[in-house]
């Protein structure tokens, strides 16, 4: 039997799948893997070891001891719209009807994929930073479209602002921006914002912003894309509350943009999950709603954390770049003597026991070089477990 489509195409050509038709292993199973068969602690994977906070978890029970088990309306449940466009207008001053511009979906995963299959055709250009999350890749290629993009250049992972302009033209259909940005950590300046929302117009290009790690930012205040002067009515905006309340495993995301837009990616997203989590969505719209504290306070926690993997880093004798944002820090083996990071991280639990990523596994193959010496490194982890990984990673300068 054959079963060869042309996404099964697209995803071999895209390095998805193996010539024979298995799903290609990546480095993060692999890095996973090395951390479950060695114990080494693992902060490879960018997921919370800690629960959020009690007053959402007790919503969800609560929502499924009330009954609500079952479907929810395909755009998401009224609430937790109503929470998400009152959450834009509390924190960034935007004002978003949670009726026609408000989608709820199955992750930033699912808003992403929707947008993408939804606006891509075969043969247009998505522009993203590199390295880039790795799911863009993959749904570029699933789409059919072709994948540019333009470098974050170290000190600071930021853009060469005239490779941006180089690199948007008449061909590209989305300008995909990850900010604040995984695997860099970095946040992108209001003038590389400003850049992106003027190449957009002058190339009629779509800016999709992925903006997961909007709350988890370290002494910088995040800038949302859509609220730069001529932005809101090109830009779909996709977050999820699994970062901001330590519920990966939930899988709530949303996106907000224009009712054109939204309608567009409504008919890809009712054919891909139709809809997801019943319970979880009020329990989301809870956690919108807590008293600003509690977002200072998660910044907070999660910059103490940051600092503290940095200086087990700097102390092992990484070069280590200092976050602004995010789960992650990168790490420069090279002062160690290794200037390839992959094989750092297929020593490391041997050597420290402890697991990271290489930054290549975020670039295509011809960037990689330039990021070889790179690891990130998740800190969103126990204190104690942070104090351990820096206590083993301290054998590494000896
Ligand atoms: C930049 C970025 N976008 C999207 C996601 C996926 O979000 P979700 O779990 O809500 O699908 C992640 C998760 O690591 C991420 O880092």
């Amino acid at each position: 039997m054959t079963i060869d489509g042309s996404w099964q195409r697209a995803a071999r050509g895209a390095g998805l799948l193996s010539p024979d038709g298995r799903i290609a292993s990546t480095i993060f199973a692999e890095m996973s893997g090395l951390a479950q068969a060695t114990g080494a602690i693992n902060l490879g994977q960018g997921f919370p070891d800690e629960d959020g906070p009690a007053e959402v978890l007790e919503a969800a029970r609560k929502a499924i001891a009330d009954g609500v088990n079952q479907y929810p309306p395909g755009t998401g449940m009224p609430v937790l719209r109503a929470a998400i466009a009152s959450h834009q207008r509390r924190f960034y001053g935007l004002t978003v009807d949670p009726d026609r511009e408000v989608l709820v979906t199955a992750g930033a995963t699912e808003a992403l994929a929707a947008t993408i299959l939804a606006l891509v055709d075969d043969g247009d250009e998505v522009v993203t930073f590199e390295p880039f999350y790795d799911a863009y890749g993959g749904l570029i290629s699933l789409a059919r479209g072709i994948h540019r993009t333009v470098p974050l250049r170290r000190p600071g992972f930021q853009p060469d602002l005239d490779e941006l302009r180089a690199t948007v033209t008449d061909r590209t259909r989305i300008i995909l921006v990850n900010n604040p940005h995984n695997p860099t950590g970095s946040v992108l300046s209001r003038e590389t914002l400003e850049v992106i929302v003027e190449l957009a117009h002058r190339h009629d290009a779509i800016i999709v912003t992925d903006e997961v790690y909007e709350h988890l930012t370290f002494g910088v205040t995040h800038v949302p894309v859509a609220t730069l002067p001529g932005a809101r009515e090109r830009t779909v905006t996709i977050s999820s509350a699994g970062k901001t309340f330590s519920t990966t495993g939930w899988k709530i995301g949303w996106l907000i943009s224009t009712p054109e837009l939204v309608t567009a990616i409504l008919a890809v997203k009712q054919f891909l999950t139709f809809v997801n989590g019943a319970p979880f969505q009020p329990a989301v719209a809870v956690g919108l709603e807590l008293p600003e504290s509690f977002f200072r306070g998660i910044a907070e926690t999660l910059q103490a954390k940051r600092d503290l993997l940095t200086r087990g880093l700097v102390a092992a004798g990484f070069d280590v770049s200092s976050p602004q944002a995010t789960y992650f820090v990168v790490a420069d083996a090279a002062p160690l003597g290794y200037t390839d990071a992959a094989t750092l991280c297929r020593e490391l639990p041997a050597l420290a026991g402890v697991v990271g990523v290489p930054i290549s596994a975020f670039c295509h193959e011809e960037l990689g070089a330039e990021y070889a010496s790179l690891v990130r490194f998740a800190f969103c982890k126990k204190t104690d477990v942070l104090e351990r990984a820096s206590a083993q990673l301290a054998r590494l300068g000896r």
